[in-house]
């Protein structure tokens, strides 16, 4: 049996990450993804492996070979051992295929919290047979792809910067799991941001990018930060449904303004109680830091609390005595004001994938989009699982409020 002692932990390998966190991120060694499968998790050492993902936001085992869908599911459930056992977003991507996450996902059949992800023709792989796996291409999301003349030189974009959650009736996934069973090789390719910024980032081919969202609160200028303490954002009833019309922004946060999206009454059947409505900062169990979690192409309102009692207003405040924003676009500005400084290149790890790696992340610590194009006859295979929580995520306490306002 492992040891605590035993675990090693050393920093992510990166060409990339100037300025990230200097607790993001670890490879683990001492203890191997399968042999975290085996953990009870109600252990001493289950929650140990938690502490580390919360402290560290995403762990990287370099796994050699394949690790069984069931596996995956027994590893995932280690990270919330309450989630109720179903897939993050069961409601949502199964049962609608006007859903923009439709696409993206197969659903391994024998587990069916394990989803197939990649690129290519597959002809059996875990209980699939004869599947074309589509690696999302931001073609199909953003308004103006880079060109075919661009793409061929390997201009690329961040895809969508995402939670991955149903954000409608079912709590958030505390982890989520990937596994690269086989990755194609290939030349790196540069994001290009083309939102005005001049801002570039080499990435490699594949990749999946992460930023800290302790990071993006941590940046922020003071009166944001009081602003973010006090904000609370409302999504829509079906976001990936309601979303699927409206194109995004060429770096991926967010959504143009051009009224696309569904209207309310058109959208599956919905309740007003299942619709979330969650803080903007979530609170890390085990570090207690702030991170800024927001699902930008979901957002329907913004809600912000006033300024506390006796808290004075200083000139560059936003909305001291809060405000309910529901104009889409002002909530849609609100949102990119404090997300948009945290995808500088400076904070964002690219991972570069290796067949058998296994990486955990924090779902509710950190943003992510997959990145890059892969030709016709590259082939990749990945392995994705994340459970619903049993509860939403947890926002700032009083003493932060007090801190920060
Ligand atoms: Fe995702």
């Amino acid at each position: 049996m492992t040891q605590q002692s035993e675990i090693r932990l050393t920093p992510l390998p990166s060409r990339s990450n100037k300025q990230l966190d200097p607790q993001f991120g670890r490879v683990v060694t001492g203890i191997s993804a399968s042999q975290v499968a085996q953990l009870d998790p109600s252990s001493a050492m289950a929650e140990h492996i938690r502490t580390l993902l919360f402290t560290h936001s995403l762990l990287l085992f370099k796994n050699k070979g394949e690790i069984e869908p069931a596996s995956q599911l027994a590893i995932t459930r280690v990270f919330d051992p309450t989630a109720p056992g179903f897939y993050g977003h069961e409601s949502n991507h199964s049962k609608h295929t006007q859903s923009v996450l439709h696409r993206d996902l197969s659903t391994c059949p024998t587990v069916p919290q394990v989803q197939i992800i990649g690129h290519g023709f597959v002809k059996e792989h875990a209980g699939l047979t004869n599947v074309t796996l589509k690696h999302p291409h931001h073609k199909t999301f953003h308004r103006d792809p880079v060109s075919q003349a661009d793409e061929d030189k390997g201009i690329t974009r961040f895809y969508r910067w995402h939670i991955d959650a149903a954000l409608y009736d079912l709590c958030a996934p505390i982890a989520t799991t990937l596994h690269a069973v086989s990755v194609p090789k290939g030349d790196w390719q540069t994001v290009r941001y083309d939102d005005g910024s001049g801002q570039e980032l080499p990435v490699p081919l594949g990749g999946t990018a992460f930023i800290s969202g302790a990071t993006a609160f941590d940046i922020l200028p003071p009166h944001l930060k009081s602003l973010a303490v006090r904000t609370r954002i409302k999504y829509a009833p079906h976001p990936y449904v309601w979303m699927s019309s409206a194109r995004a922004r060429p770096d991926g946060l967010g959504l143009y303004h051009e009224n696309k999206e569904l209207p309310l009454t058109d959208l599956p059947p919905w309740t007003e109680d299942k619709i979330k409505i969650l803080p903007m900062l979530w609170k890390n169990p085990a570090t207690g830091r702030l991170h800024l979690q927001v699902h930008p192409s979901a957002i329907l309102e913004v809600h912000v609390d006033p300024l506390p009692a006796g808290v004075e207003a200083f000139e560059k405040d936003h909305y001291p005595s809060g405000a309910v924003i529901s104009d889409l676009n002002e909530a849609r500005e609100f949102v990119r004001l404090m997300q948009r400084p945290a995808i500088n290149p400076e904070y964002v790890y690219a991972h570069d994938w290796e067949d058998g790696d296994f990486i955990a992340f924090h779902n509710r610590g950190v943003l992510h989009s997959v990145v890059g194009a892969f030709s016709e006859n590259q082939v990749r295979i990945f392995h994705q699982c994340n459970l619903a929580a049993a509860v939403d995520p947890v926002g700032p306490d009083q003493q932060d409020i007090e801190q920060y306002c």
